[in-house]
């Protein structure tokens, strides 16, 4: 396994995914952990990766010794290869500009990261690599006990490698789709250099998590809150694969879920699949407490908390029940981590609703908290979901209830689903569903005129909100074909009665939000 320090980059869970993608399992870990760590942690090799600071600064983060001192193969990327050189006896100064965007790379001779990887070889049969930069300082010495392995023209030593050492450097970033061969490099380093097996597959994930699970619960029962959601629904699948009928799944419904969910969440898990389901029929609940209620943070909290009451009343009912499963994922253990001095800037996502109650005494199984997202959905499909669920967009923990602006009514909410199904199903239609990250529709409790035939109305707004991201922090408007959505518009007028008017969300994240709440 490969162990990656993370210097803070925005890139470093992308540099995890290569990794694990090439099948070789990997951690990260903050960059200021102990020696001691690093010497547990047991890896075949280490990736420094790049960060938001200047490695010139006062106090600027460097990496454990013991990553030096193990003798396991380092790659540093950018700021990793920057303190690596620096470490070494090497000079990195503030660049006059910074790079950014595409750059070609010439390799110099055969250092065996790079041997045989190239895009063109040039007329004097150097490598060329095209990648992508993104850096303002740039290593100007050399260290001693290095050479030169690669160079652009604004950045003369955009590679620098200790062979003996089997200690790599580059300037570029190989785990961002851009530089082509990135994969291929970070193959080279975790297979041929650090000599790590391609044991990571979802075939191997399947069966370890099953053996560990049957380990962790033996013959006791289980409880998992289901949402229909992809995480939630991948343990399922995974749980009732590892212990079948001890494990009982709560499903509330809150009645602020998308068209039909709550029936296809039963028709799956129920009907199809033989999972033991509790559905609670919540709708009535939640629709009392969010009466009157308008301020979006408040409405966050009623909604988290009455589902934490009314997860506590059934699984009080279960009273054999010992575990508590959950669907944490791998970035919620990397964010929730940090690191112990805080310096890596590191980029909280949102926290699901309904954290558990702790008195609850039960012991928690997450099988999928060692797994990024992408792979749960590779596991989901091998577990037998379908893609269509799997590959779903991501949806809020509070639902609809975020997505009704202001007071939550059932009228707005029916209004509001089937709004947002004619919309999905035509991004579906069009082929244009996995084009977007996130698409829904909003709902206006504002009325504009319109006519219809003779009629005047004085009706609803419906909002079409659909943005392109990778991570969710920032995000572009999708710029969906204005037929596309001229269709879309007047299907919702036409076939919902209390719709007056579609209008398209161009905010860009930032400065909006991908919710409108
Ligand atoms: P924003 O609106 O903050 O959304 O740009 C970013 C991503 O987070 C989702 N989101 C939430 N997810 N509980 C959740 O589980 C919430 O309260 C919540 N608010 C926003 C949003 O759908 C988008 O994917």
């Amino acid at each position: 396994r490969i162990l990656i320090l993370d210097f803070g980059a925005q890139y470093t869970q992308l540099i995890a995914r290569r990794i694990r993608e090439v099948g070789v399992y990997c951690e990260i870990y903050p960059w200021d952990v102990s020696d001691q760590d690093v010497i547990d942690f047991g890896a075949k090799g280490i990736i420094l990766s790049g960060g938001p600071e200047s490695t010139i600064a006062e106090n600027a983060p460097v990496a454990p010794q013991a990553v030096y001192d193990l003798g396991v193969p380092v790659l540093g990327i950018c700021y990793g290869m920057q303190t690596m050189a620096m470490n070494f006896g090497g000079k990195v100064e503030r660049a006059d500009h910074q790079e950014y965007g595409y750059a070609q790379v010439r390799a110099r001779g055969h250092t065996a990261l790079f041997k045989d990887i190239q895009d063109e070889v040039n007329a004097e049969g150097h490598g060329l690599l095209d990648v992508w930069m993104s850096h303002g300082d740039h290593v100007v010495e050399i260290p001693e006990s290095f050479k030169l392995m690669a160079s652009t023209s604004n950045a003369p030593i955009a590679g620098i490698a200790n062979e003996e050492k089997q200690f790599y450097g580059i300037q570029f970033h190989p785990e961002v789709t851009h530089t082509k061969q990135g994969g291929a490099i970070l193959e080279r380093f975790a297979c041929t250099i650090c000599g790590c097996a391609k044991l990571w597959t979802p075939l191997n994930i399947i069966e370890d998590s099953i053996e560990n699970v049957r380990k962790q619960v033996g013959d006791d029962e289980v409880i998992l809150g289901l949402s229909g959601g992809v995480d939630s629904s991948v343990v399922a699948a995974m749980l009732h694969k590892a212990i079948g009928k001890q494990l009982t799944c709560v499903f509330v419904d809150t009645g602020l879920l998308r068209l039909n969910e709550g029936d296809q969440v039963m028709d799956m898990f129920a009907e199809h699949m033989g999972v033991k389901v509790i559905r609670v029929d919540a709708e009535q609940r939640y629709l009392d407490a969010l009466e009157g209620k308008t301020d979006p943070e408040e409405k966050r909290k009623i909604i988290g908390n009455l589902f934490v009451e009314i997860f506590d009343e059934e699984s009080s009912k279960l009273t054999n029940a010992k575990w508590l499963a959950q669907g944490t994922i791998y970035p919620d253990v990397i964010e929730s981590a940090g690191s112990k001095t805080g310096k890596a800037h590191l980029i909280k996502s949102h926290h699901n609703v309904g954290g558990l109650p702790e008195d609850m005494k039960l012991g928690l199984v997450e099988p999928l908290r060692e797994l990024f997202k992408d792979e749960v959905r590779t596991i989901g499909v091998e577990l037998g979901l379908p893609e269509e669920m799997v590959r779903r967009h991501p949806f809020p923990g509070p639902g609809l209830g975020v997505r009704i602006l202001g007071e939550v009514r059932k009228q707005y909410a029916d209004i509001l689903r089937l709004a947002d199904n004619i919309f999905i199903e035509e991004l579906y239609k069009q082929d244009l569903y996995h084009k977007t990250s996130q698409a829904f529709a909003v709902f206006l409790p504002v009325k504009s005129v319109g006519v219809t035939g003779d009629g005047r109305r004085y009706d609803y707004v419906i909002a079409l909100r659909a943005v392109e991201t990778i991570d969710f922090m920032t995000a572009r408007w999708a710029h969906l074909p204005y037929d596309f959505l001229g269709h879309v518009s007047n299907r919702i007028i036409n076939e919902i009665e209390n719709v007056s008017r579609v209008t398209y969300d161009i905010s860009g994240k930032p400065p909006a939000t991908i919710e409108w709440e």
